[in-house]
């Protein structure tokens, strides 16, 4: 019988799957290694998905038309100008599919999301990765001239965020493609969707997963010129997104005030976090997102310390990576909970 490897493409077998955080079942755990929100979702939402479970026996709407004049109307932007994904992560690789060929490079600075590499290796893309801190964009970046750059800010898994002037310095002098990716972007001071319209190469990347505690519906969005965007039509799955997504993107949207009361929670609560843990002798970073970097070298590193919160409990994210070993990242969960992390790390 044939081998799997045999089977796939000589480029798939190549390459490294993306390894998600871990999604333990049954809810023991504290969870705070995927970057959810605490708080549920907006009750308009509930009820929404309820309304349209009496219409599932219809294929959704191809483009998803009413979350795109929703999501326009609130952000400004032509409803042509909305791109609908099964999560921002469809998205991300609907543009490397829409923009990049066999060996078209695609560039970003690292320590970054690490799923852009297996998307970039997917489409058979020459890979350059620069190593940065997250705080601007390293010139190497612009030297590589890339089919498509990602910026990802605030970045993952610092919590660190670009300044927005130096985000349009750099797509006014990219010659190809820059994806802000802003999946933590309501976390954040400022937004890349204020400059957009200087930009007709920029595509700004918005999740539903974070600030609107919907990681479990998968939804994002993306904004962008609407003839670039009408592009990247072309290559969207038919239905991507279901009619329950749908009708729960707009009605989260109508209930933008939900939202914005949970991200001032989660921030006031970060700050909260950042102050006890330096307190306590960690290096903490400024953290721009729903989650905070913690550099846990004096106490052996990050492994060690996700073995001890972990037998407490505690589920943080260890990334076995060069660069990010001596460090761990914990997501900003209710005010009860970080009690519990900080409780383990302050003994
Ligand atoms: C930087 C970054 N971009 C995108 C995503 C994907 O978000 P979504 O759930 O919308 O696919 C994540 C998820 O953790 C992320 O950290």
């Amino acid at each position: 019988m044939a081998r799997g490897s045999a089977l796939v493409s000589a480029r798939v077998a190549a390459m490294h799957g993306y390894t998600p955080g871990e999604q333990p079942v049954g809810g023991r755990l504290i969870k705070l290694n995927t970057n959810e929100n605490p708080y549920p979702c907006s009750p308009l939402v509930v009820q929404a998905i309820a309304d349209e479970a009496h219409r599932l026996q219809l294929y959704p709407s191809p483009n998803a038309d009413a979350l795109r004049v929703k999501a326009g109307a609130v952000y400004g932007v032509a409803p042509e100008q909305v791109l609908v994904g099964n999560g921002s992560d469809e998205l991300l690789a609907m543009i490397l599919r829409g923009c990049v060929l066999d060996g078209e490079a695609v560039a970003y600075s690292v320590p970054t999301y690490s799923l852009y590499r297996t998307l970039a290796d997917s489409v058979g893309a020459r890979v350059i990765e620069v190593a940065a801190d997250g705080t601007a964009i390293p010139s190497a970046l612009a030297a590589a001239r890339a089919r498509v750059t990602f910026v990802c800010t605030p970045n993952s898994p610092t919590g660190r965020a670009v300044p927005l002037d130096a985000v349009a310095a750099f797509a006014r002098d990219a010659e190809g493609v820059v994806v802000v990716d802003e999946a933590y972007g309501d976390f954040a001071a400022s937004s890349a969707l204020s400059i957009l319209a200087d930009h007709p190469n920029m595509v700004v990347t918005r999740s539903f997963s974070k600030s609107f505690s919907l990681a479990g519906l998968r939804l994002g969005l993306a904004f962008g010129h609407a003839d670039f965007i009408g592009e990247l039509l072309k290559v969207k799955d038919s239905y991507n997104v279901s009619r329950l997504a749908i009708a729960a993107g707009v009605a989260a949207l109508d209930d933008y005030a939900w939202m914005q009361s949970n991200v001032a929670r989660v921030r006031a609560t970060r700050v909260r976090v950042t102050a006890r843990l330096r307190a306590a002798g960690f290096g903490v970073e400024d953290s721009h997102a729903n989650f905070v970097w913690v550099d846990c070298a004096r106490v052996g590193g990050g492994r060690t310390v996700y073995d001890r919160l972990r037998a407490a409990g505690v589920l943080v994210r260890y990334f076995d990576t060069d660069g990010l070993r001596d460090g761990m990242r914990a997501s900003i969960g209710t005010d009860e909970q970080m009690d519990v992390m900080l409780g383990v790390l302050e003994g």
